[in-house]
């Protein structure tokens, strides 16, 4: 067991424990050290102060305290190479004022709590510094290759259908939506056959097949009737969503754990006419792992607690769930979608993560058209994710 974990932060973690000693693992991998062993102690702030008020007489909280086993030059020796501390509550803080994920952070801190195991200190000198944040750096990247560069941006049509329906005309349609949506840069459209076809219509669905240019993403509830609609459509590819007649939008994600022989069926399905099944899901880490045993390609994160929230403290809390999601679905080998209620305020930090492919917005961006128009408003969200 090279990397011992000890998890003592008390608080609900929002982060991925797992994958930190993957990370570690990694680390000693990359150094030649994966004889050695490591420790990796995760703490709150009153437990960092005590630590480095004990050992380092400093009587404060730290982020990250490294302690070589029998010091740096017992390096060779010494199977176990030391003991990396982590306060997750100052790492929450600074990773909120870097306006990065809790996850993100960690890595950094983690990789700098590492260098310095190895015999690097940047306190030294300044020489010392330079050559130290350079492996840092090194590592950093080498830890983190394999990442999406730009979030792309699907536009979701439903709600130009739903103003049609409330009138029962052909006026506004859908399809001339989506072609607006394409030109102006949208990599995707979605729309959402519902069973009870409040909005999109299967006339809808047939022509915007023939349309559009980008991808067709159709979102749909898992029953037979529009299973069978999608087999024969053949979009680029299924979002599967729950769906409840008497909600306003789609609510909650999808439970794949409670149905995994249910979803391993349909998936199955639209494998053999090559259609990839993304599956709706809350930020949790049992719903990840049953996507991937039922064999779904994308995971479309549900962004709707995070965009709900009622206070900053909550939308902190929510969006480290959605990071550490993101990130346990990507190492998993599940490609990675979020949406539901992201907006022109909310998006930016969603979309500056760096395992989300693809975001699918539709209602703030139709609110939006109202007043600007659908090729700006697609622009603007489209600058923001470019941004980002
Ligand atoms: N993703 C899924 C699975 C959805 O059901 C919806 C809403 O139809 C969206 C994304 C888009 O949500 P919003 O309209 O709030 O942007």
């Amino acid at each position: 067991m090279p990397v011992l974990i000890t998890n003592n932060f008390g608080g609900a973690s929002p982060f991925c424990v797992e994958l930190l000693v993957k990370q570690a693992e990694t680390l000693l991998d990359l150094t030649g050290c994966a004889d050695h062993e490591l420790s990796l102690l995760l703490v709150d702030d009153p437990a960092m102060q005590e630590i480095n008020k004990q050992w380092r007489h400093k009587d404060k909280a730290t982020n990250v305290l490294s302690f070589p086993q029998g010091g740096a030059d017992a390096f060779d020796q010494h199977p176990m190479l030391g003991d990396i501390i982590i306060s997750i509550d100052t790492a929450l803080k600074e990773a909120k004022n870097k306006k990065t994920s809790l996850h993100q952070h960690l890595t950094t801190l983690l990789v700098h709590g590492f260098v310095h195991l190895l015999g690097y200190d940047h306190e030294q000198s300044d020489q010392a510094a330079e050559e130290m944040f350079a492996l840092e750096y090194h590592y950093l990247q080498a830890l983190r290759t394999r990442r999406i560069k730009m979030v792309k941006l699907a536009i979701n049509v439903d709600h130009v259908a739903t103003l049609r329906q409330a009138r029962g005309i052909t006026e506004p349609d859908p399809v001339t939506a989506a072609a607006i949506a394409e030109l102006a840069g949208a990599v995707g459209i979605v729309v959402h056959l519902r069973e009870d076809r409040r909005h999109m219509q299967d006339r809808d669905i047939a022509i915007l097949r023939k349309t559009v240019q980008t991808k067709l993403n159709l979102e749909m509830g898992a029953t037979e009737e529009i299973i069978e609609i999608a087999l024969d459509l053949l979009p680029d590819m299924v979002t599967l969503v729950p769906e409840k007649r008497e909600e306003l939008t789609t609510e909650g994600g999808l439970d794949v754990a409670g149905q995994k022989d249910k979803l391993k069926e349909v998936i199955a399905r639209m494998a053999e006419k090559d259609i990839p099944v993304s599956l709706f899901i809350d930020p949790d880490s049992s719903q990840i792992q049953a996507s991937k045993e039922v064999g779904a390609t994308f995971v479309e994160i549900h962004t709707g607690r995070y965009a709900d929230a009622a206070s900053e403290e909550e939308e902190d809390k929510e969006f480290e769930y959605i990071a550490s999601a993101a990130e346990e679905a990507y190492e998993a080998g599940l490609r990675v979608n979020a949406g539901h209620g992201l907006n022109y305020v909310n998006t930016a930090r969603v979309a500056a993560l760096p395992t989300i492919e693809e975001l699918s917005i539709g209602h703030a961006v139709m609110a939006r058209a109202i007043f600007v128009g659908l090729d700006q408003a697609v622009r603007e969200m489209i600058d923001i994710c470019r941004f980002a």
